[in-house]
């Protein structure tokens, strides 16, 4: 199950964004049946293209979007599915859904949804599957200080799956009876949880370890009674006030485990434990192939359907050079750069940096804006250029490919002057704009700048 906030990062701006963003979407929903997953809650950024796109993209796959909360306004019935109960194993375990009321629906969706607050739902719905499940676990995009006291509120519910919240990472904070948790966002773990529970029981240390601590706390007692041992004559012991008392600990906490081990043996209020892991999702972690398939295929999709539109608007002449103009700022591309720097240009064609906008042709995603702005040579990379889509692809193909500008700086000044230094000392940062953590997780830049460091001036002459 995942608690929400899947399927989009944040309303598209543009009627293309919104419409890549669909096609991202349902290929999500699509990939996790593949990975199995039984239920997904939804959050404020599930939103972006409306409910009844969600519902339409739920009828492509298995997973069940729950929500106990967004209601027709008519019937005041759940326009998704409130819960379900998935059986696993001999387990029935209810997932319930539940979103955040706080945030503003759209004018056009007001009039037919409400969303209410939790307290006004959650109460039946747990009614209703109480006596089915073995487990109950709530996908809840409410922040962190609600869910604590919906679980005050709520002890009946095992485990609270949090979303879209800033309290991510979250290790299980068991508050009452429920156990809280989230896992890091942006897909880049996966939450693994081991549970051992019993009917009526609460959470708990198991039996084991509890047993452990009283025998942790019996050998400390035992090593101060041997060193008073030492230090006190025999015949003096049984006086002794200090050895007396450690001798009453040590027999009530030999009881207390004897207690404790009887429990175990017949099996009497076992308390229910968990063990939690996040599994980091790494580029070296195995594609799934049939996973990989719907993702490469949206992708393609997506890609094409901002190539239709340039098509298009190239066609209507509405992107003029004037547009694209402000974003060259001062740059004026590798073929420049050659004329005075052979050497270094010679040395650069052979880096993946001259080839990064091949790569781009290679996958076919050359039109598409989420990819181009790291791929590309511009005198900074912003995110917002993403959504300046339609300028981006009609980039200059000197400036095609991260070339010599993407690290010095724009040249203009540079190479007219003949001798002002390019704008930009070249560092860390420069690297870090496009080599981020999300594309570039293990970068390492002590290790692989001397991979594209260009030869120094005269290195070749003075040979
Ligand atoms: C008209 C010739 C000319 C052009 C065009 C030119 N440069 Fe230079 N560049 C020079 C000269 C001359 C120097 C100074 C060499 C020296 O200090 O010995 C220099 C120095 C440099 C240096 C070293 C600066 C330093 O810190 O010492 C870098 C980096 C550089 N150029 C990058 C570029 C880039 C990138 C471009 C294209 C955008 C470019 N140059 C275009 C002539 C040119
Ligand atoms: C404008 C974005 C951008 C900047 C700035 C940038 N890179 Fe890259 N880098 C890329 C892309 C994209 C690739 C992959 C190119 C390809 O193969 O398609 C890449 C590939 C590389 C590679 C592997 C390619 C090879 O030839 O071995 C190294 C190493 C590398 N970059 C180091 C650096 C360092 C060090 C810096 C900073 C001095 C830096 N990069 C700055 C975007 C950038
Ligand atoms: C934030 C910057 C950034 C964005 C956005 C970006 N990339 Fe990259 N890309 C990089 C960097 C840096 C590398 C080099 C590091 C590496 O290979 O992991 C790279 C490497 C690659 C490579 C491997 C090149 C090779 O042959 O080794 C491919 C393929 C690629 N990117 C495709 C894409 C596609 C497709 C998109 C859009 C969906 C995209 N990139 C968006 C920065 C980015
Ligand atoms: C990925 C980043 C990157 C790219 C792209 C890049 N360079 Fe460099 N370049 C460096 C680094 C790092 C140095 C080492 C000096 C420094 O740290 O400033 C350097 C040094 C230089 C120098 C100065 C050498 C000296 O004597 O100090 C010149 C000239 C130069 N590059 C020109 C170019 C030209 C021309 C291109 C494009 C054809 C280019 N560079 C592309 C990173 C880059």
């Amino acid at each position: 199950m995942d608690g929400g906030a899947l399927f989009f990062k944040s309303r598209g701006s543009s009627a293309t964004q919104l419409q890549r963003t669909e096609i991202m979407a349902e290929s999500i929903i699509k990939s996790m049946e593949k990975m199995g997953y039984a239920a997904a809650g939804i959050a404020k950024q599930d939103m972006a293209a409306g409910f009844e796109f969600l519902l339409s993209i739920q009828k492509e796959s298995s997973v069940q979007l729950v929500s106990a909360n967004i209601l027709k306004k008519d019937s005041g019935a759940a326009y998704f599915t409130s819960h379900i109960i998935h059986n696993a194993g001999s387990l029935k375990v209810a997932i319930i859904g539940i979103t955040d009321h706080s945030i503003k629906l759209r004018a056009s969706e007001e009039k037919d949804f409400i969303i209410t607050p939790w307290h006004e739902v959650l109460g039946n719905d747990l009614k209703d599957v109480e006596p089915s499940a073995d487990l109950i676990i709530l996908l809840s995009s409410y922040p962190y200080k609600t869910n604590e006291k919906i679980a005050q509120q709520f002890s009946n519910i095992d485990i609270i799956v949090q979303s879209g919240h800033s309290k991510r990472g979250l290790i299980p904070k068991k508050i009452n009876n429920t156990l809280i948790t989230q896992v890091e966002g942006q897909g880049k773990y996966l939450g693994h949880m081991s549970l051992s529970i019993h009917p009526d029981s609460k959470w708990g240390d198991s039996y084991q370890g509890q047993v452990q601590q009283v025998q942790n706390e019996l050998d400390r007692i035992d090593w101060q009674l041997n060193r008073l041992k030492k230090r006190i004559p025999e015949a003096q012991q049984k006086q002794n006030h200090q050895f007396k008392k450690l001798h009453t600990i040590k027999s009530e906490l030999e009881t207390k485990i004897a207690t404790l081990n009887r429990a175990l043996i017949n099996n009497i209020d076992i308390p229910n434990t968990y063990s939690n892991k996040f599994i980091p999702l790494k580029t070296s972690t195995p594609e799934d192939k049939s996973v990989k398939a719907i993702v490469e295929k949206a992708k393609r999709r997506a890609n094409r359907i901002s190539q239709e539109r340039i098509t298009k608007e190239k066609k209507s002449n509405e992107i003029k050079e004037a547009q694209i103009q402000p974003y060259l700022n001062g740059l004026i591309g590798w073929k420049r750069c050659r004329q005075c720097h052979p050497e270094q240009t010679a040395f650069w064609q052979t880096t993946g940096h001259a080839r990064a906008w091949s790569t781009l042709i290679r996958k076919k995603q050359q039109f598409n804006p989420d990819c181009i702005g790291c791929h590309v040579t511009l005198s900074s990379y912003k995110a917002t250029y993403a959504e300046k889509e339609e300028l981006l692809s009609q980039l200059p193909s000197v400036l095609k490919g991260v070339g010599c500008e993407a690290c010095h700086g724009p040249g203009l000044i540079h190479a007219d002057s003949k001798g002002e230094k390019p704008s930009k000392a070249v560092s860390k940062v420069t690297c870090l704009q496009c080599h981020t953590a999300k594309h570039d997780g293990d970068f390492d830049f002590n290790r692989l700048v001397e991979k594209i460091t260009c030869p120094s001036i005269g290195a070749t002459k003075s040979q």
